[in-house]
């Protein structure tokens, strides 16, 4: 049984195709790559298996239940937990908070989780696991500050450590390394092994920066115009001349 399968997903947006038969299976833990040109339909994969967008048609199997087009609520709840390729922190928030709120279930609600936030059992609860994770991004000295104080791939950190504070069974970061900065990349890449190292799931990385991604992952997924063109080792894919000529060329 696949931990997570994708079955000939379709997605079309008025005349925009984004989906065109996308699939895949992911059979165990593993840290894995989704590359591709803009437009490919990278983000609306992950919508998909998010529960964000609804596909036309296809199958979305999480470890052997078929999750298709179940709310984002119940797929967070089902062990699905996702980063947003524009980065959505609580920028009136800080960040301390903006992790706790991440532990909270997705099943109650914005309000009613913000609220819960504030109480000192789960405060408590989270206090030490929060901060430790904003330790390994370097972001402790901002615990008690605005996420609106931060710089734009700061916030992304800050995104990237609160999928951390629960422990679903799927892991999908769109784009963790776009706009942080280069002397933090290396910071970012040891927290994902550090992660994986603790909790050994499926993680799932859409990435344009290659140099990141194929130093992260062992198994590359490469989609063009909505569907699978290629998967292999960093060094397949790098060599293959169908993903050249699409992307990497
Ligand atoms: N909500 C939407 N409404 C209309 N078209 C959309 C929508 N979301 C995606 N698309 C279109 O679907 C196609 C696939 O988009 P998608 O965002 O999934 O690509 P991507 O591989 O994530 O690209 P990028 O690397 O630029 O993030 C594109 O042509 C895009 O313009
Ligand atoms: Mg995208």
């Amino acid at each position: 049984m696949s931990a997570l399968l994708v079955q000939d997903l379709h997605k079309s947006y008025g005349g925009i195709v984004a989906l065109d038969g996308a699939q895949f299976a992911i059979e165990g833990p593993g840290i894995y790559g989704l590359i591709g040109p803009n437009g490919a339909g990278k983000t609306t994969l992950f919508d998909a298996i998010a529960g964000t967008v609804v596909p036309d048609s296809g199958r979305v199997v999480l470890g052997g239940r078929d999750v298709t087009g179940w709310s984002s609520h119940r797929m967070a709840a089902a062990g699905i937990s996702r980063t947003f390729q524009e980065c959505r922190v609580l920028l009136e928030e800080t960040c301390l908070d903006n992790v706790l709120f991440a532990a909270q279930p997705k099943t109650l609600g914005a309000s009613l989780a913000q609220v819960l936030t504030r109480a000192s059992g789960h405060r408590r609860r989270c206090h030490d696991e929060a901060m430790r994770l904003l330790s390994l991004v370097r972001l402790q000295d901002y615990a008690h500050s605005p996420a609106a104080q931060l710089s734009f791939g700061q916030r992304r950190l800050l995104e990237i450590v609160s999928t951390f504070i629960s422990s679903p069974q799927v892991f999908l970061l769109d784009e963790p390394a776009s706009g942080v900065n280069p002397s933090l990349l290396e910071v970012l890449a040891d927290f994902i092994r550090i992660m994986y190292a603790e909790r050994p799931r499926v993680f799932l990385l859409v990435e344009h920066n290659m140099e990141f991604v194929m130093s992260l992952a062992q198994d590359i997924i490469v989609m063009h115009q909505g569907r699978v063109l290629e998967r292999g080792s960093p060094a397949q894919v790098q060599a293959s001349d169908k993903v050249v000529e699409a992307y990497l060329g």
